[in-house]
């Protein structure tokens, strides 16, 4: 039977790769550090597969189409298609699409209705993480595409039970495969609205908090807080999903910064 190997999160931004060099040189070394460091757990982890959770942003989905959830089955992915992320090195990304069919027919099975996609973009939501990580070994990457930023979007506490529901589906697969979650977005930050560039900190740092308290300490605060927080905020349930997976336990924080110059409250965690 499969295993699960660990449950990891990271921030993701455009201006992550658009605007690197203008971060302060200390942040900048704050941030690489947090990513390599994310790298090395998930490289100790030693996971043949990595589910990696994410918004589409509008990279394969658009108004006339977006689904709550799709999940990837194809035999690869594609790269990144913005143009800023031409240099990310992988153009095609291997996927798994045994496992990825197994946690589709296990979804359909206990009532969750994802779609399907034999052909996926993996934009900078999902290799902006993988690029900084610095992975010696990329593990096969099955997208798990999660509407976390056009309303309206699947509810927290739905997230959470997506990732009881991985956590099963990695659990019943008829495979030695070692399975991680790699989930990506938030924290606090705002994108194409008013309040384009604010950061919470006080809202990332009691978020990362109530990770370590009870499920619904954390769904009732963040239900509370998030309308207000920037749109950005909402792709927290990327890490509700993480969190499901690894039962609710063990939420390591690896850092948090704010970090003004990218417009995007940076936080990195893994699950073990
Ligand atoms: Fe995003």
């Amino acid at each position: 039977m499969a295993s699960f190997a660990g449950a990891f999160a990271s921030s993701h931004g455009p201006l992550l790769v658009r605007e690197w060099d203008s971060i302060p040189e200390d942040e900048k070394l704050r941030l690489e550090k947090a990513f390599r460091e994310l790298g090395r757990r998930v490289t100790a982890a030693r996971p043949d597969v990595l589910v990696a959770v994410s918004p589409d942003h509008w990279a394969n989905f658009s108004l006339d189409n977006y689904p709550a959830v799709c999940i990837g089955v194809g035999e690869t992915s594609e790269g990144p298609p913005e143009p800023w992320m031409k240099a990310y090195p992988h153009r095609q990304i291997a996927a798994h699409p045994d496992f990825a069919l197994h946690l589709l027919n296990e979804s359909l099975k206990a009532g969750f209705e994802p779609s399907m996609s034999h052909r996926l973009k993996l934009d900078h939501g999902t290799c902006i993480p993988l690029w900084r990580m610095e992975l010696a070994k990329m593990p096969a990457i099955v997208p798990m595409l999660v509407n976390s930023i056009e309303p309206p979007m699947p509810s927290l506490a739905r997230c959470l039970e997506w990732g009881k529901l991985l956590r099963r589906a990695i659990e019943s697969f008829p495979g030695s495969l070692r399975v991680a979650i790699l989930a990506t977005g938030g924290l606090s930050h705002s994108i194409g609205e008013k309040t384009m560039g604010a950061i919470h900190e006080d809202f990332d740092r009691e978020t990362i908090r109530l990770f370590g308290a009870s499920e619904p300490e954390l769904v009732g605060y963040l239900e509370k807080q998030l309308p207000s927080r920037g749109n950005g905020s909402e792709e927290v349930r990327n890490w509700l999903v993480a969190h499901g997976a690894a039962g609710g336990r063990g939420f390591e924080l690896v850092d948090y910064l704010p970090v003004p110059a990218v417009i995007v409250g940076c936080g990195f965690a893994s699950w073990r």
